[in-house]
Protein backbone atom coordinates (compact mmCIF):
# COMPACT_ATOMS: atom_id res chain seq x y z
CA UNK A 1 0.00 0.00 0.00
CA UNK A 2 2.63 2.27 0.97
CA UNK A 3 4.69 1.64 -2.27
CA UNK A 4 2.01 2.08 -4.12
CA UNK A 5 1.55 5.40 -2.65
CA UNK A 6 4.93 6.21 -3.16
CA UNK A 7 4.52 5.64 -6.77
CA UNK A 8 1.85 7.74 -7.11
CA UNK A 9 3.28 10.48 -5.72
CA UNK A 10 6.35 9.78 -7.34
CA UNK A 11 4.42 9.70 -10.98
CA UNK A 12 2.77 12.90 -9.67
CA UNK A 13 5.99 14.82 -8.72
CA UNK A 14 7.70 13.88 -11.67
CA UNK A 15 4.81 14.66 -14.35
CA UNK A 16 4.82 18.47 -12.27
CA UNK A 17 8.88 18.47 -13.02
CA UNK A 18 7.92 17.47 -16.52
CA UNK A 19 5.71 19.86 -17.64
CA UNK A 20 7.57 22.84 -15.67
CA UNK A 21 10.79 21.75 -17.59
CA UNK A 22 8.93 21.82 -20.91
CA UNK A 23 7.63 24.83 -20.16
CA UNK A 24 10.77 26.93 -19.21
CA UNK A 25 11.84 25.40 -22.43
CA UNK A 26 9.45 26.70 -24.64
CA UNK A 27 9.79 30.17 -22.65
CA UNK A 28 13.52 30.52 -22.98
CA UNK A 29 14.30 28.36 -26.04
CA UNK A 30 11.63 27.19 -28.69
CA UNK A 31 9.78 30.05 -28.51
CA UNK A 32 12.73 32.58 -28.44
CA UNK A 33 14.66 30.73 -31.62
CA UNK A 34 11.10 30.23 -33.17
CA UNK A 35 10.22 33.99 -32.73
CA UNK A 36 14.01 34.47 -33.76
CA UNK A 37 13.61 32.58 -37.21
CA UNK A 38 10.86 34.49 -38.44
CA UNK A 39 12.13 37.81 -37.57
CA UNK A 40 15.14 36.80 -39.91
CA UNK A 41 12.19 35.31 -42.19
CA UNK A 42 12.04 39.13 -42.60
CA UNK A 43 15.05 40.43 -43.09
CA UNK A 44 16.04 41.32 -39.30
CA UNK A 45 19.60 40.58 -38.50
CA UNK A 46 21.39 40.08 -35.01
CA UNK A 47 22.80 37.38 -33.40
CA UNK A 48 21.67 34.33 -32.59
CA UNK A 49 19.83 33.77 -29.68
CA UNK A 50 21.18 33.33 -26.28
CA UNK A 51 19.31 32.13 -23.88
CA UNK A 52 18.90 34.22 -20.34
CA UNK A 53 21.44 37.39 -20.95
CA UNK A 54 20.79 37.17 -24.52
CA UNK A 55 22.91 40.61 -25.86
CA UNK A 56 23.36 41.98 -22.74
CA UNK A 57 26.65 40.76 -21.77
CA UNK A 58 27.58 42.44 -24.77
CA UNK A 59 26.08 45.35 -24.51
CA UNK A 60 27.36 46.19 -21.27
CA UNK A 61 31.00 45.79 -22.40
CA UNK A 62 30.10 48.02 -25.57
CA UNK A 63 29.12 50.43 -23.22
CA UNK A 64 31.83 50.10 -21.08
CA UNK A 65 34.30 50.75 -23.53
CA UNK A 66 32.75 53.92 -24.82
CA UNK A 67 32.30 55.44 -21.89
CA UNK A 68 35.68 54.27 -20.52
CA UNK A 69 37.50 57.83 -21.96
CA UNK A 70 35.43 60.81 -23.17
CA UNK A 71 35.81 61.86 -27.09
CA UNK A 72 36.72 64.77 -29.37
CA UNK A 73 34.62 67.97 -29.40
CA UNK A 74 31.85 66.56 -32.16
CA UNK A 75 28.40 65.90 -32.35
CA UNK A 76 28.62 62.44 -34.04
CA UNK A 77 27.58 61.13 -30.62
CA UNK A 78 24.73 58.58 -31.55
CA UNK A 79 27.45 55.59 -32.06
CA UNK A 80 28.41 56.68 -28.47
CA UNK A 81 25.20 57.01 -27.08
CA UNK A 82 23.76 53.84 -28.55
CA UNK A 83 26.47 51.60 -29.25
CA UNK A 84 24.57 48.93 -30.23
CA UNK A 85 21.63 47.86 -32.34
CA UNK A 86 19.28 45.52 -34.11
CA UNK A 87 20.51 42.83 -31.35
CA UNK A 88 18.36 40.17 -29.88
CA UNK A 89 18.46 41.13 -26.27
CA UNK A 90 18.33 39.26 -22.88
CA UNK A 91 15.58 36.93 -22.82
CA UNK A 92 13.19 38.43 -25.65
CA UNK A 93 13.66 39.40 -29.39
CA UNK A 94 14.33 42.86 -29.43
CA UNK A 95 14.49 44.47 -32.91
CA UNK A 96 15.06 48.00 -33.83
CA UNK A 97 12.67 50.22 -36.25
CA UNK A 98 13.99 53.17 -37.57
CA UNK A 99 11.72 53.59 -40.77
CA UNK A 100 9.83 57.30 -40.16
CA UNK A 101 7.24 55.51 -41.46
CA UNK A 102 6.79 52.70 -39.50
CA UNK A 103 7.66 54.26 -36.53
CA UNK A 104 4.89 57.00 -37.04
CA UNK A 105 2.51 53.62 -37.60
CA UNK A 106 3.93 51.87 -34.20
CA UNK A 107 3.23 55.49 -32.14
CA UNK A 108 -0.19 56.02 -34.03
CA UNK A 109 -1.70 52.67 -32.34
CA UNK A 110 -0.81 52.63 -28.76
CA UNK A 111 -3.25 49.74 -28.66
CA UNK A 112 -0.98 47.25 -30.20
CA UNK A 113 2.01 48.63 -29.77
CA UNK A 114 2.30 48.81 -25.88
CA UNK A 115 5.06 49.98 -23.56
CA UNK A 116 6.53 46.86 -22.47
CA UNK A 117 5.50 45.15 -19.24
CA UNK A 118 6.76 47.70 -16.25
CA UNK A 119 9.82 46.37 -13.46
CA UNK A 120 10.79 47.27 -10.85
CA UNK A 121 13.51 50.39 -11.98
CA UNK A 122 10.48 52.28 -14.57
CA UNK A 123 8.57 52.47 -11.23
CA UNK A 124 10.97 53.86 -9.32
CA UNK A 125 12.46 56.34 -11.97
CA UNK A 126 8.98 57.08 -13.86
CA UNK A 127 5.59 55.07 -13.19
CA UNK A 128 2.45 56.99 -13.22
CA UNK A 129 1.02 58.29 -16.52
CA UNK A 130 4.32 57.13 -18.58
CA UNK A 131 3.89 53.56 -17.86
CA UNK A 132 0.28 52.98 -17.73
CA UNK A 133 -1.49 51.28 -19.99
CA UNK A 134 -5.05 51.12 -21.99
CA UNK A 135 -8.40 52.74 -19.52
CA UNK A 136 -6.35 53.36 -16.50
CA UNK A 137 -3.78 55.91 -19.39
CA UNK A 138 -7.15 57.08 -20.73
CA UNK A 139 -8.38 57.94 -16.93
CA UNK A 140 -5.05 59.93 -16.47
CA UNK A 141 -4.47 61.39 -19.22
CA UNK A 142 -7.88 63.00 -19.02
CA UNK A 143 -7.13 64.33 -15.63
CA UNK A 144 -3.89 65.86 -16.37
CA UNK A 145 -4.42 67.29 -19.51
CA UNK A 146 -5.35 70.78 -18.33
CA UNK A 147 -1.96 71.11 -16.30
CA UNK A 148 -0.44 71.74 -19.50
CA UNK A 149 -2.70 74.09 -21.21
CA UNK A 150 -0.71 77.27 -22.25
CA UNK A 151 -2.60 79.19 -19.80
CA UNK A 152 -1.00 77.27 -17.02
CA UNK A 153 2.16 76.95 -18.36
CA UNK A 154 1.98 80.81 -18.83
CA UNK A 155 1.74 80.23 -14.52
CA UNK A 156 5.41 79.38 -14.57
CA UNK A 157 7.10 82.38 -15.30
CA UNK A 158 7.64 83.47 -11.65
CA UNK A 159 9.20 80.17 -10.50
CA UNK A 160 11.44 80.59 -13.66
CA UNK A 161 12.64 84.02 -12.65
CA UNK A 162 13.03 83.31 -9.19
CA UNK A 163 14.98 80.26 -9.49
CA UNK A 164 16.76 81.70 -12.21
CA UNK A 165 17.73 84.57 -9.52
CA UNK A 166 18.88 82.65 -7.17
CA UNK A 167 21.59 80.25 -9.78
CA UNK A 168 22.65 83.43 -10.93
CA UNK A 169 22.98 85.45 -7.71
CA UNK A 170 25.15 82.71 -6.62
CA UNK A 171 27.45 82.97 -9.92
CA UNK A 172 27.45 87.00 -8.77
CA UNK A 173 29.07 86.00 -5.72
CA UNK A 174 32.21 85.05 -7.47
CA UNK A 175 32.28 87.19 -10.18
CA UNK A 176 32.04 90.27 -7.79
CA UNK A 177 35.47 89.17 -7.29
CA UNK A 178 37.04 87.85 -10.25
CA UNK A 179 36.49 88.33 -14.17
CA UNK A 180 35.09 85.06 -14.82
CA UNK A 181 33.93 81.81 -12.76
CA UNK A 182 34.29 78.20 -13.60
CA UNK A 183 30.55 76.35 -13.15
CA UNK A 184 29.68 72.82 -13.55
CA UNK A 185 26.12 73.76 -15.12
CA UNK A 186 24.95 69.98 -14.79
CA UNK A 187 24.05 69.84 -11.37
CA UNK A 188 22.95 73.93 -11.41
CA UNK A 189 20.32 73.08 -14.08
CA UNK A 190 19.26 69.91 -12.53
CA UNK A 191 17.73 71.94 -9.21
CA UNK A 192 17.13 74.47 -11.35
CA UNK A 193 14.40 72.61 -13.29
CA UNK A 194 13.33 70.50 -10.53
CA UNK A 195 12.69 73.97 -8.22
CA UNK A 196 11.07 75.22 -11.61
CA UNK A 197 8.65 72.63 -12.31
CA UNK A 198 8.01 71.16 -8.84
CA UNK A 199 6.97 75.09 -8.01
CA UNK A 200 5.03 74.99 -10.74
CA UNK A 201 3.25 71.47 -10.09
CA UNK A 202 2.94 71.45 -6.87
CA UNK A 203 2.27 75.64 -5.35
CA UNK A 204 2.98 76.36 -2.02
CA UNK A 205 4.78 74.23 -0.73
CA UNK A 206 8.08 75.03 1.56
CA UNK A 207 11.32 75.35 -0.16
CA UNK A 208 13.03 72.82 2.85
CA UNK A 209 10.23 70.23 1.83
CA UNK A 210 11.34 70.32 -1.97
CA UNK A 211 15.02 70.46 -0.54
CA UNK A 212 14.31 67.28 0.89
CA UNK A 213 12.52 65.27 -2.04
CA UNK A 214 15.39 66.48 -4.53
CA UNK A 215 17.96 65.49 -2.29
CA UNK A 216 16.46 61.81 -1.75
CA UNK A 217 15.90 61.45 -5.50
CA UNK A 218 19.59 62.74 -6.19
CA UNK A 219 20.11 59.54 -4.23
CA UNK A 220 17.65 57.42 -5.88
CA UNK A 221 19.61 58.07 -9.66
CA UNK A 222 22.67 58.22 -8.26
CA UNK A 223 22.09 54.69 -6.80
CA UNK A 224 19.99 53.28 -10.23
CA UNK A 225 22.95 54.31 -12.25
CA UNK A 226 25.50 52.16 -10.30
CA UNK A 227 22.55 49.28 -10.42
CA UNK A 228 22.32 49.45 -14.44
CA UNK A 229 24.84 46.58 -14.54
CA UNK A 230 23.01 44.14 -11.90
CA UNK A 231 19.61 44.32 -13.86
CA UNK A 232 20.60 41.78 -16.77
CA UNK A 233 20.66 39.18 -13.99
CA UNK A 234 17.25 37.49 -13.45
CA UNK A 235 15.43 38.21 -9.97
CA UNK A 236 18.30 41.32 -9.45
CA UNK A 237 15.41 43.34 -7.49
CA UNK A 238 15.66 40.91 -4.37
CA UNK A 239 19.45 40.86 -4.76
CA UNK A 240 21.04 42.02 -1.14
CA UNK A 241 23.30 44.41 -2.43
CA UNK A 242 24.19 48.17 -0.43
CA UNK A 243 22.77 50.03 -3.52
CA UNK A 244 19.41 48.66 -4.07
CA UNK A 245 19.07 48.92 -0.48
CA UNK A 246 19.93 52.50 -0.62
CA UNK A 247 17.65 53.46 -3.49
CA UNK A 248 14.77 51.36 -2.24
CA UNK A 249 15.13 53.38 1.05
CA UNK A 250 15.34 56.45 -0.54
CA UNK A 251 11.87 55.56 -2.68
CA UNK A 252 10.26 54.60 0.33
CA UNK A 253 10.90 58.51 1.95
CA UNK A 254 10.11 60.33 -1.05
CA UNK A 255 7.33 58.30 -1.34
CA UNK A 256 6.26 59.36 2.56
CA UNK A 257 7.19 62.89 1.87
CA UNK A 258 4.65 62.99 -1.52
CA UNK A 259 1.94 61.35 0.58
CA UNK A 260 2.33 64.11 3.75
CA UNK A 261 1.76 66.98 0.95
CA UNK A 262 -0.79 65.32 -0.59
CA UNK A 263 -3.00 64.38 3.11
CA UNK A 264 -2.12 68.31 3.76
CA UNK A 265 -3.19 70.03 0.76
CA UNK A 266 -6.24 67.66 0.41
CA UNK A 267 -7.26 69.08 4.38
CA UNK A 268 -6.53 72.37 3.42
CA UNK A 269 -8.74 72.05 0.59
CA UNK A 270 -11.62 70.10 2.70
CA UNK A 271 -11.37 72.90 5.26
CA UNK A 272 -12.06 75.95 2.61
CA UNK A 273 -8.54 76.72 1.41
CA UNK A 274 -8.66 78.23 -2.19
CA UNK A 275 -7.60 75.70 -5.18
CA UNK A 276 -4.48 77.88 -6.79
CA UNK A 277 -5.45 75.65 -10.21
CA UNK A 278 -1.99 73.72 -10.06
CA UNK A 279 -1.40 69.79 -11.10
CA UNK A 280 -1.88 68.64 -7.23
CA UNK A 281 -4.94 70.92 -6.75
CA UNK A 282 -6.69 70.06 -10.25
CA UNK A 283 -5.77 65.91 -9.61
CA UNK A 284 -7.14 66.60 -5.77
CA UNK A 285 -10.61 68.02 -7.39
CA UNK A 286 -10.39 64.75 -9.74
CA UNK A 287 -10.09 63.03 -6.73
CA UNK A 288 -13.16 64.48 -5.13
CA UNK A 289 -15.39 63.90 -8.03
CA UNK A 290 -16.36 60.65 -7.32
CA UNK A 291 -17.35 60.23 -11.24
CA UNK A 292 -14.24 60.26 -11.78
CA UNK A 293 -12.88 57.17 -10.49
CA UNK A 294 -9.31 58.58 -9.55
CA UNK A 295 -8.09 57.21 -6.50
CA UNK A 296 -6.01 58.98 -3.69
CA UNK A 297 -3.25 56.75 -4.50
CA UNK A 298 -3.79 57.95 -8.00
CA UNK A 299 -3.20 61.01 -6.69
CA UNK A 300 -0.02 60.49 -4.67
CA UNK A 301 1.09 57.92 -7.63
CA UNK A 302 0.97 60.72 -10.40
CA UNK A 303 2.67 63.63 -8.05
CA UNK A 304 5.59 61.57 -7.10
CA UNK A 305 6.00 60.50 -10.80
CA UNK A 306 5.71 64.28 -12.18
CA UNK A 307 8.17 65.45 -9.60
CA UNK A 308 10.77 63.67 -11.40
CA UNK A 309 9.96 63.00 -14.97
CA UNK A 310 9.27 66.38 -16.48
CA UNK A 311 12.68 68.27 -14.60
CA UNK A 312 14.94 64.94 -15.25
CA UNK A 313 14.16 65.62 -18.86
CA UNK A 314 14.48 69.19 -19.20
CA UNK A 315 17.86 69.18 -17.29
CA UNK A 316 18.91 66.73 -19.82
CA UNK A 317 17.87 69.32 -22.55
CA UNK A 318 18.95 72.92 -20.93
CA UNK A 319 22.52 71.40 -20.14
CA UNK A 320 22.99 70.09 -24.28
CA UNK A 321 21.56 74.08 -24.94
CA UNK A 322 24.08 75.35 -22.78
CA UNK A 323 27.14 73.27 -24.36
CA UNK A 324 26.15 74.11 -27.82
CA UNK A 325 26.41 77.43 -27.41
CA UNK A 326 29.33 77.47 -25.32
CA UNK A 327 30.67 75.23 -27.69
CA UNK A 328 29.38 77.71 -30.70
CA UNK A 329 30.01 81.16 -29.60
CA UNK A 330 28.38 82.49 -33.21
CA UNK A 331 25.34 80.64 -32.38
CA UNK A 332 25.68 82.17 -28.60
CA UNK A 333 25.98 85.81 -30.11
CA UNK A 334 22.90 85.18 -32.53
CA UNK A 335 20.79 84.10 -29.50
CA UNK A 336 21.94 87.19 -27.53
CA UNK A 337 20.99 89.27 -30.00
CA UNK A 338 17.79 88.03 -30.85
CA UNK A 339 16.78 88.09 -26.82
CA UNK A 340 18.43 91.68 -26.58
CA UNK A 341 16.23 92.63 -29.19
CA UNK A 342 12.67 91.39 -27.76
CA UNK A 343 13.26 91.61 -24.31
CA UNK A 344 16.20 94.85 -23.82
CA UNK A 345 17.66 94.53 -20.60
CA UNK A 346 13.68 93.35 -19.08
CA UNK A 347 13.13 90.50 -17.35
CA UNK A 348 11.75 87.86 -20.19
CA UNK A 349 8.06 87.31 -20.88
CA UNK A 350 5.96 84.60 -21.93
CA UNK A 351 4.78 86.96 -24.84
CA UNK A 352 8.24 87.53 -25.90
CA UNK A 353 8.97 84.10 -26.04
CA UNK A 354 7.33 83.55 -29.82
CA UNK A 355 9.30 85.98 -31.06
CA UNK A 356 12.49 84.05 -30.65
CA UNK A 357 13.05 82.15 -33.56
CA UNK A 358 16.57 81.87 -33.42
CA UNK A 359 16.74 80.16 -29.75
CA UNK A 360 13.95 78.18 -30.61
CA UNK A 361 15.93 76.94 -33.57
CA UNK A 362 18.66 75.89 -31.16
CA UNK A 363 17.06 74.24 -29.24
CA UNK A 364 15.14 72.06 -31.66
CA UNK A 365 18.59 71.25 -33.27
CA UNK A 366 20.30 70.33 -29.71
CA UNK A 367 17.31 68.54 -29.09
CA UNK A 368 17.82 66.67 -32.43
CA UNK A 369 20.95 65.82 -31.77
CA UNK A 370 21.08 65.24 -27.96
CA UNK A 371 18.10 64.01 -27.37
CA UNK A 372 17.29 63.24 -23.84
CA UNK A 373 15.29 60.10 -24.45
CA UNK A 374 17.82 58.24 -26.32
CA UNK A 375 15.17 55.64 -27.23
CA UNK A 376 11.72 54.41 -26.61
CA UNK A 377 10.44 51.12 -26.27
CA UNK A 378 7.35 49.24 -27.46
CA UNK A 379 6.21 45.42 -27.15
CA UNK A 380 3.66 43.28 -28.90
CA UNK A 381 1.44 40.07 -27.18
CA UNK A 382 0.14 38.72 -30.39
CA UNK A 383 1.46 38.54 -34.14
CA UNK A 384 0.96 42.02 -35.59
CA UNK A 385 0.90 43.77 -38.64
CA UNK A 386 3.48 46.67 -39.32
CA UNK A 387 3.77 47.92 -43.12
CA UNK A 388 3.55 44.95 -45.11
CA UNK A 389 5.12 42.93 -42.21
CA UNK A 390 3.61 40.35 -39.96
CA UNK A 391 5.89 41.12 -36.44
CA UNK A 392 5.82 37.68 -34.56
CA UNK A 393 4.33 38.00 -30.96
CA UNK A 394 6.31 38.55 -28.20
CA UNK A 395 8.70 40.90 -29.74
CA UNK A 396 10.32 43.76 -28.31
CA UNK A 397 10.42 46.70 -29.99
CA UNK A 398 13.22 49.62 -30.03
CA UNK A 399 12.75 53.03 -31.42
CA UNK A 400 16.68 54.56 -31.32
CA UNK A 401 16.43 58.22 -31.29
CA UNK A 402 19.23 59.49 -31.12
CA UNK A 403 20.38 56.64 -34.42
CA UNK A 404 17.66 58.27 -36.42
CA UNK A 405 18.39 61.61 -35.42
CA UNK A 406 22.15 61.42 -37.04
CA UNK A 407 20.91 58.75 -39.65
CA UNK A 408 22.26 60.64 -43.35
CA UNK A 409 19.38 58.59 -45.17
CA UNK A 410 16.62 60.83 -43.38
CA UNK A 411 18.19 63.63 -42.49
CA UNK A 412 20.15 64.53 -45.39
CA UNK A 413 24.08 64.55 -46.03
CA UNK A 414 24.80 67.33 -43.10
CA UNK A 415 23.33 65.10 -40.58
CA UNK A 416 26.18 65.28 -38.06
CA UNK A 417 26.81 69.06 -38.12
CA UNK A 418 25.13 71.74 -35.82
CA UNK A 419 22.90 72.93 -38.18
CA UNK A 420 19.82 74.84 -36.46
CA UNK A 421 18.62 76.52 -40.08
CA UNK A 422 16.85 73.04 -40.66
CA UNK A 423 14.57 73.94 -37.93
CA UNK A 424 14.05 77.73 -39.78
CA UNK A 425 9.61 76.06 -40.24
CA UNK A 426 9.38 74.84 -36.67
CA UNK A 427 8.74 71.07 -35.88
CA UNK A 428 4.73 71.42 -36.93
CA UNK A 429 5.17 70.67 -40.63
CA UNK A 430 3.94 67.39 -42.02
CA UNK A 431 7.91 66.46 -42.34
CA UNK A 432 9.30 67.32 -38.97
CA UNK A 433 5.92 65.62 -37.67
CA UNK A 434 7.35 62.25 -38.97
CA UNK A 435 10.89 62.62 -38.25
CA UNK A 436 11.43 64.72 -35.32
CA UNK A 437 10.77 62.62 -32.46
CA UNK A 438 12.43 63.99 -29.03
CA UNK A 439 9.16 63.78 -27.56
CA UNK A 440 8.05 60.49 -29.58
CA UNK A 441 4.84 61.05 -31.58
CA UNK A 442 1.21 59.46 -31.58
CA UNK A 443 -1.39 59.63 -28.51
CA UNK A 444 1.41 58.81 -26.37
CA UNK A 445 3.82 61.62 -27.21
CA UNK A 446 5.02 63.99 -24.25
CA UNK A 447 2.75 65.91 -22.37
CA UNK A 448 5.16 68.33 -21.23
CA UNK A 449 6.26 69.17 -24.76
CA UNK A 450 5.44 73.02 -24.09
CA UNK A 451 6.65 73.03 -20.80
CA UNK A 452 10.06 71.86 -21.18
CA UNK A 453 10.33 74.46 -24.12
CA UNK A 454 9.11 77.36 -22.15
CA UNK A 455 11.40 76.90 -19.62
CA UNK A 456 14.34 75.86 -22.22
CA UNK A 457 13.68 79.40 -23.68
CA UNK A 458 13.15 81.15 -20.83
CA UNK A 459 15.85 80.12 -19.17
CA UNK A 460 18.59 80.61 -22.05
CA UNK A 461 16.94 84.38 -22.35
CA UNK A 462 17.60 84.84 -18.69
CA UNK A 463 21.19 83.45 -18.88
CA UNK A 464 22.27 85.04 -22.17
CA UNK A 465 20.68 88.86 -20.97
CA UNK A 466 23.58 88.55 -18.35
CA UNK A 467 26.46 86.64 -19.13
CA UNK A 468 28.76 85.10 -21.23
CA UNK A 469 29.84 81.54 -21.47
CA UNK A 470 32.89 79.30 -23.20
CA UNK A 471 33.72 75.72 -23.24
CA UNK A 472 36.30 75.50 -19.63
CA UNK A 473 39.34 73.70 -20.78
CA UNK A 474 38.79 71.41 -18.25
CA UNK A 475 35.27 70.45 -20.38
CA UNK A 476 35.16 66.78 -20.95
CA UNK A 477 32.42 65.85 -23.52
CA UNK A 478 31.55 62.78 -22.75
CA UNK A 479 27.44 62.33 -23.56
CA UNK A 480 26.07 59.31 -22.02
CA UNK A 481 23.05 57.08 -21.89
CA UNK A 482 22.30 56.36 -18.10
CA UNK A 483 18.63 55.87 -19.15
CA UNK A 484 18.14 59.20 -19.96
CA UNK A 485 21.31 61.40 -21.98
CA UNK A 486 23.66 62.85 -19.14
CA UNK A 487 27.08 64.52 -19.25
CA UNK A 488 29.26 61.67 -17.84
CA UNK A 489 31.58 64.41 -16.30
CA UNK A 490 29.97 66.93 -15.75
CA UNK A 491 29.38 70.43 -18.02
CA UNK A 492 32.06 72.49 -16.89
CA UNK A 493 31.43 76.32 -18.30
CA UNK A 494 33.40 79.88 -17.98
CA UNK A 495 30.83 82.10 -17.12
CA UNK A 496 31.33 86.23 -17.82
CA UNK A 497 29.20 89.27 -17.39
CA UNK A 498 28.42 90.38 -20.63
CA UNK A 499 29.72 94.20 -20.12
C1 LIG B 1 13.00 68.32 -23.18
C2 LIG B 1 12.26 67.69 -22.30
C3 LIG B 1 11.51 66.43 -22.55
C4 LIG B 1 11.75 65.42 -23.43
C5 LIG B 1 12.86 65.31 -24.44
C6 LIG B 1 10.70 64.43 -23.25
C7 LIG B 1 10.59 63.27 -24.00
C8 LIG B 1 9.54 62.39 -23.90
C9 LIG B 1 9.34 61.23 -24.74
C10 LIG B 1 10.28 60.80 -25.87
C11 LIG B 1 8.21 60.62 -24.35
C12 LIG B 1 7.59 59.36 -24.95
C13 LIG B 1 8.07 58.14 -24.22
C14 LIG B 1 7.50 56.86 -24.78
O1 LIG B 1 6.69 56.89 -25.69
O2 LIG B 1 7.88 55.80 -24.27
C15 LIG B 1 7.68 61.38 -23.24
C16 LIG B 1 6.53 61.06 -22.56
C17 LIG B 1 6.12 61.70 -21.42
N1 LIG B 1 6.64 62.86 -20.91
FE1 LIG B 1 8.19 63.92 -21.62
N2 LIG B 1 9.88 64.85 -22.24
C18 LIG B 1 10.31 66.08 -21.80
C19 LIG B 1 9.72 66.86 -20.82
C20 LIG B 1 8.63 66.50 -20.08
C21 LIG B 1 8.01 67.33 -19.08
C22 LIG B 1 8.42 68.76 -18.75
C23 LIG B 1 7.01 66.58 -18.53
C24 LIG B 1 6.05 66.93 -17.44
C25 LIG B 1 6.15 67.92 -16.60
C26 LIG B 1 6.99 65.30 -19.23
C27 LIG B 1 6.11 64.27 -18.95
C28 LIG B 1 5.94 63.17 -19.77
C29 LIG B 1 4.91 62.16 -19.55
C30 LIG B 1 3.95 62.10 -18.39
C31 LIG B 1 5.02 61.24 -20.60
C32 LIG B 1 4.14 60.03 -20.83
C33 LIG B 1 2.96 60.47 -21.69
C34 LIG B 1 2.00 59.36 -22.01
O3 LIG B 1 2.40 58.20 -22.05
O4 LIG B 1 0.84 59.70 -22.28
N3 LIG B 1 7.98 65.29 -20.15
N4 LIG B 1 8.50 62.45 -22.98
Amino acid sequence: MDAAIASIVFSVLALGILSYTIKLANKYWFRPKQVEKRLRDIGFGGNPYRIIFGDAKDVEGMRAEVTSKPMELSDDVASRILPYHNHLVQKYARIGIMDPALVKEILSRPNDFRKPSKDQMAEVLVGGLFTSEGNVWAKHKKVLNPSFHIEKIKNMVPSIVDSCTEMMNKWNVSLDAKESVEVDMWPEVEALTFNIMCNTLVVGRSIEETQKIYKLRVKVNQQAAKLAKLMIFPGWWNLPTKELKILKEAHREIGILIKQGVTKRLEAMKNGASNPGDMLGLMLEAYQDETSGFTLEDVIEECRSFHFIGPESTARSLVWVLYVLSHYPEWQEKAREEILQVFGDQKPNVEGLSQLKIVTMIVYEVLRLYPPTSMVHRSISKDTKLGDMVLPGWVQITIPITLMNHDPDIWGEDVKQFKPERFAEGVFNSKMQSIFLAFAGGPRKCIGQSMAMVTDKFVIATILQRYILELSPSYLHAPKHSFLLIPQHGMKLVVRKRV
